[in-house]
């Protein structure tokens, strides 16, 4: 019964999706598919939605239920009790996945697994019943554990069947000859449990097994498949390695229907992570009449970077690349694998956009080149952003161009450079030491090699390491003239930011640079695309306001949970629009969604767009309730919070994602609906929640209104050979520079990247 009562929750929190089940199972799509049936190639969930839940408990089984394609086939690793009992669980050592070492302490042992002396707990020393009191744990360690405290029990094949009641199961018999040297037969098993229970498919790496096997099941009700492991791991019953056993596709045919291959013997990976060509294994095997599954799909753990971190993108290389498609994904995320085959697989280029929310890049395409350069910049066009931005920073000589920040350290190789002398300590501009634009000539600046930004190397993910420092820097006026001619953009958009220090301590005019470079690229005057113009500082968008028509945006750069009316008011005063964090929009703890915020709503409601960000494809930076998907996260903002625009690096990423066909349907199918915020965590046990947070404040008028915008500062330009030689500190010269902060920030830097 436990089973049942760790389910009723979910079922309840989820019941709306349900609904969805039967839109989805209506609109089947018809398109061609080059599998080998023809059909829509069948998405396998893993123990479940291995990738949320633990691996093979009811919860993880129903949640993929839910989330997935209709006729999901749902995947169970069999082990073998010590009365013949046959239990999903990922792997032949219980300890991995399940408190069993708690519950019979110290009486692990060691067995040969193949040849391999393997310490652990098997479930060959336990009953069923011995096994009653053990329960399901997260056994993939950077997965959240926080389910560890909701008692799923060990399932039995025959539990699945009958409390989940899946389309379609899958059974795999990783380890038979194990099991038969300890005097246990998995083909007895499976013949038995298929007289009770129908079973879709039935894989093993054991050609012994699915040999002793083959004349006993019916293809057309159970399929058999040949997993292939490591290319040069040994097939304990031929002594070939799976390389070499790849090399007879038509003795495989012989025993099996299909096969079963890891990611790279389809699309191999280079020592980086690059993709390679693909092989011809799914031609060859589809022309022996042999039906090819991928196996080791997973969103959150790092793929290759040719996919940018979107996993719909590698998805879809296998399903939908012009050549072939495999018949199934094997995978812990089956909402990805659904998406990918509903909604995204043949999709026109010219598909039209479902939803009316704006693609706004973040630096270009920063998530696959370095911020703000041309490379960046052509790729955002090419992915199809709607609004191209240029944060505008200013060099010591006034040259208005764009880069990510106003430190050159940020994005650029400045410390390796004889300019890195001209660190100094700014702490109206950030803490800690930069070496600011200002500080540079834009002759000198042009000499610094982009380099990439890693905002989730701290979890050793990193951004393409081929392109770290690919492309150039552009002045606005290069930035406007590379906009001006693209006909899909929409329009521009200018970050002002320090504005106000740069015009009184720099004599520095970037708003008046900035004006000036729209109007001498025609942007003053009426046409196509229009320009918004971003800053976090009222004063500046209060002086903008009134020249031409531009659409002035305010960043709020705190989190807020609401915003009183007369903030709102202030708001309306100087901006069209707002820009939010995605924290001010859906409240999270512990990357938990806790709950929806009332700014949006009340912006809204005030006739203020709201673009919100940083929607970036990095798992990590997704809260689990997205289920490491970024197009689940960006379709709950979009139609679970009414949002008007999303700022990201990944700009190809939500520029599909408005165009996917799952949108128009009638019914969205649920793996195109949103999350609701809130409902994974109250499947969090209370031993297991993470303390609550205090709320988060409220924007008031306070917190908006700033000094005036001071008059920019006469200050006399030492003068210097341009280019030349590294500028020398600006005019007013008040910046000391030493050599002991900038090597101590350096050597944070350095260790920071050691300690990864
Ligand atoms: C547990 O499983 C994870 C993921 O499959 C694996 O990386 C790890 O090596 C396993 N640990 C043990 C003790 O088997
Ligand atoms: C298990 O072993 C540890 C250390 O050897 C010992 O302290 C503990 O009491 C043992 N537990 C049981 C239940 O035997
Ligand atoms: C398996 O069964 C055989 C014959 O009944 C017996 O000799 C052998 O000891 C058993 N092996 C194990 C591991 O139980
Ligand atoms: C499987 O189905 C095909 C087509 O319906 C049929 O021709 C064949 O006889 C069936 N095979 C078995 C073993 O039932
Ligand atoms: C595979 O190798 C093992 C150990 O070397 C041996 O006992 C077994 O007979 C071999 N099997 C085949 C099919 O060659
Ligand atoms: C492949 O296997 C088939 C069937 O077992 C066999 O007849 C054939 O000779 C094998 N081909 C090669 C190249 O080994
Ligand atoms: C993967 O990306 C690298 C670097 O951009 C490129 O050279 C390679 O051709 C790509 N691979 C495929 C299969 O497109
Ligand atoms: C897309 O549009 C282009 C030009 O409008 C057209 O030539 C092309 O045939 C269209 N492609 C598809 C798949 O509809
Ligand atoms: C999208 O919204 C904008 C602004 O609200 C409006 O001008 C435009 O007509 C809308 N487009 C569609 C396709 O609904
Ligand atoms: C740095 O200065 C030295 C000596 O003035 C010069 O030789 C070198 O080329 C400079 N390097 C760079 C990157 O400017
Ligand atoms: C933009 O278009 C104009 C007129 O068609 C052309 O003269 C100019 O060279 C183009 N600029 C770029 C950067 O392509
Ligand atoms: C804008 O540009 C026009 C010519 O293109 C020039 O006459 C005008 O003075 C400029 N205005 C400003 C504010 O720079």
């Amino acid at each position: 019964m436990r089973n049942l009562r760790s389910l009723s929750p979910l079922l309840t929190l989820l019941l709306p999706l349900l609904l969805h089940l039967l839109a989805a199972l209506v609109s089947a799509q018809g398109s061609s598919w080059n599998t080998l049936s023809g059909n829509t190639p069948i998405v396998v969930a893993r123990g479940g939605f291995s990738g949320i839940f633990p691996d093979s408990s009811s919860s993880s089984y129903s949640l993929a239920l839910l989330t997935s394609v209709s006729d999901v086939t749902v995947w169970c690793d069999v082990q073998l009790t010590k009365d013949a009992a046959g239990i999903c669980l990922p792997n032949i050592n219980l300890d991995n996945s399940t408190d069993i070492a708690s519950v019979f302490q110290n009486q692990s042992k060691s067995y040969l697994v193949n040849g391999v002396s393997t310490r652990g707990y098997f479930s060959i020393d336990y009953t069923l019943k011995d096994l009653s009191n053990v329960v399901l744990t997260q056994g993939v360690y950077s997965r959240t554990n926080k389910f560890d405290g909701s008692l799923f029990t060990i399932l039995t094949v025959e539990d699945v069947a009958s409390q989940i009641k899946p389309p379609h199961l899958w059974l795999n018999i990783q380890h038979d000859q194990f099991y038969a040297q300890h005097n246990l037969s998995a083909r007895n098993f499976v013949l038995s449990v298929s007289r009770r229970v129908v079973i879709s498919y039935i894989s093993s790496p054991e050609v012994g097994f699915l040999r002793s096997i083959s004349a006993r099941f019916n293809p057309n009700i159970t399929k058999l498949v040949f997993r292939f492991l490591g290319q040069d791991d040994v097939e304990p019953t031929t002594n070939q390695t799976y390389g070499s056993l790849l090399n007879n596709l038509t003795d495989i045919k012989s025993f099996a229907s299909g096969i079963l291959v890891p990611k790279g013997y389809i699309w191999p990976v280079d020592a980086s992570l690059y993709l390679q060509p693909h092989t011809t294994l799914v031609s060859d095997a589809h022309k022996v009449g042999l039906e090819v599954f991928a196996a080791d799909f997973v969103n959150d753990v790092p793929f290759s970077f040719n996919y940018s971190y979107d996993p719909v993108s590698e998805y879809l290389s296998f399903i939908d690349n012009g050549d072939f498609s495999v018949d199934g994904v094997l995978s812990d995320f089956p909402i990805t694998a659904s998406e990918a085959a509903d909604c995204f697989a043949h999709l026109s280029p010219n598909a039209t956009t479902k939803v009316n929310v704006s693609v706004i890049s973040k630096y270009g395409a920063s998530g696959d080149y370095p911020a703000c350069t041309n490379v960046a910049y052509n790729q955002a066009i090419s992915d199809g952003v709607d609004v191209l931005d240029c944060p505008v920073q200013i060099s010591r000589d006034g040259t208005p161009f764009c880069l990510s920040s106003i430190d050159l350290i940020e994005s650029t190789n400045v410390v390796q450079t004889n300019y890195s002398r001209l660190a100094t300590s700014i702490p109206e501009i950030k803490s800690g030491t930069g070496i600011f634009t200002f500080s540079l000539t834009w002759d000198a600046i042009k000499t610094l090699k982009p380099s990439i930004l890693n905002p989730y190397s701290k979890y050793r993910l990193f951004r393409s390491p081929k392109y770290k420092d690919a492309g150039t820097f552009l002045t606005l006026s290069d930035f406007l003239s590379l906009t001006k001619n693209q006909t899909s953009l929409q329009g521009v958009l200018i970050n002002i930011e320090n504005a106000a220090y740069l015009a009184e301590k720099e004599g520095l005019d970037v708003i008046g640079a900035v004006l000036g470079a729209l109007n001498a690229s025609g942007y003053s005057q009426p046409g196509k695309q229009k320009v918004l113009i971003q800053s976090s500082d009222s004063s500046v968008l209060l002086k903008i306001k009134g020249n031409a028509n531009y659409e002035l945006v305010y960043e709020v750069d705190k989190d807020f949970r609401d915003a009183m009316d007369s903030a709102v008011a202030d708001i309306k005063n100087f901006a069209h629009a707002v820009v939010l964090d995605k924290a001010s929009v859906f409240t999270e703890n512990n990357f938990f969604l806790t709950g929806s915020t009332k700014i949006v709503p009340k912006l809204k409601a005030a006739n203020l767009s709201v673009y919100v960000e940083t929607f970036s494809n990095e798992f990590v930076s997704q809260a689990w309730d997205f289920f490491s998907d970024s197009t689940v996260e960006i379709n709950s903002y979009v139609i679970g919070a009414d949002i008007d625009g999303v700022i990201t690096d990944f700009p190809k990423t939500a520029n599909r994602y408005k165009r996917n066909s799952c949108l128009s349907a009638k019914t969205r199918p649920p793996y195109m609906d949103i999350v609701q915020p809130g409902a994974l965590l109250q499947l969090v046990t209370a031993p297991y929640l993470p303390p609550a947070e205090a709320p988060l404040p409220v924007l008031t008028d306070q917190e908006i209104s700033e000094a005036p915008f001071p008059p920019v500062a006469q200050i006399t330009p030492v003068p210097s050979p341009a280019g030349t030689t590294p500028g020398s500190p600006p005019g007013n010269n008040q910046h000391k520079f030493t050599v002991s902060i900038l090597l101590s920030s350096l050597a944070v830097l350095v260790a920071s990247f050691l300690l990864l």
